[in-house]
């Protein structure tokens, strides 16, 4: 069953009715990824709360926020035939009809600092108080146990869980594995605005990042060798990024990190298109 609530009145009276919840956060215009992750919180939980809102806040002047796609009856049907497969479950969807109706009552911006000035936070300034003030805004709107988050997103994850920590919250976060296509590229929203040519192009993303984890098989010793071969693909300026990091603190110096991530982002057009892999090393 799902229960949609457009207004933060109603959610309010709805929340007020539920204990224990998970909590999927989105902007809507869904795919498998999203529904990837209602599904682990469906089975975590008998109610999960699920937003649909696209953050004015976490957009720049020059970026996407009007064009975003909007497509609520088909993000609800998509809901709906989730749910339908997870016996005596519940969704409530709140899909705020304006900003308002997130914002009222609300004026502080959340900020969390070493980890959001560096890759995304570099190329988008802002962009991460955008994103950390609208998650921490919705937690205190559903008051989650737990909230689901994609590893495609990787920084934004990681800054949540900071996030998380600087203020307290008693909330676990998730990271859900990426969800990709047959072919192997990473499922987003932002794919639409590709051509078939470029979708086809853009799996050389993947490709790389598999190519760097080959490089590395697991040892500390082979990081320099892998820092050469990217250094080589940076010489193709599409790449706003393409590098490796501490999988949590994000930083460069891999001294004593057990657990990498190599992060990238490549331009296909106006398209930025973002990806990740761990790599586990000794
Ligand atoms: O990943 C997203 O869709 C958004 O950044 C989020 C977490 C829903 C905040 O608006």
């Amino acid at each position: 069953m799902i229960q949609v609530c457009r207004t933060q009145e109603e959610l309010h009276k709805t929340r007020q009715a539920h204990g224990h919840v998970g909590f999927v956060p989105t902007m809507g215009n869904l795919h498998q990824g999203h529904i990837s992750l209602l599904s682990q919180a469906l089975s975590d939980f008998d109610i999960v709360y699920f937003s649909i809102f696209v953050n004015p806040k976490q957009f720049g002047p020059t970026e996407d926020f009007d064009k975003y796609p909007r497509t609520l009856q088909n993000d609800l049907d998509l809901i709906e035939a989730e749910v339908k497969k997870h016996t005596h479950k519940q969704v409530v969807v709140f899909a705020p009809q304006t900003p308002d109706e997130v914002y009222h009552g609300f004026s502080k911006t959340i900020k969390v600092t070493g980890i959001t000035e560096i890759l995304e936070g570099s190329i988008r300034p802002g962009h991460f108080d955008g994103v950390t003030t609208v998650v921490y805004r919705l937690f205190d709107l559903v008051k989650p146990t737990k909230a689901y988050f994609g590893l495609k997103d990787y920084q934004q994850w990681a800054v949540i869980k900071k996030m998380v920590q600087q203020e307290k919250l008693d909330i676990e976060i998730v990271g859900m594995p990426i969800k990709r296509s047959t072919e192997g590229l990473a499922l987003s929203s932002r794919n639409q605005y590709l051509s078939d040519k470029q979708k086809q192009d853009a799996l050389m993303i993947i490709n790389t990042l598999n190519e760097i984890k080959k490089i590395i098989a697991g040892k500390k010793a082979n990081l320099a060798l892998a820092q050469d071969y990217i250094r080589t693909k940076l010489e193709d300026k599409n790449w706003d990024y393409l590098t490796m990091r501490d999988y949590l603190s994000l930083s460069e110096d891999l001294k004593s990190s057990q657990q990498i991530t190599i992060l990238a982002v490549y331009r296909m057009g106006t398209t930025r298109l973002l990806d990740n892999i761990q790599v586990e090393i000794q």
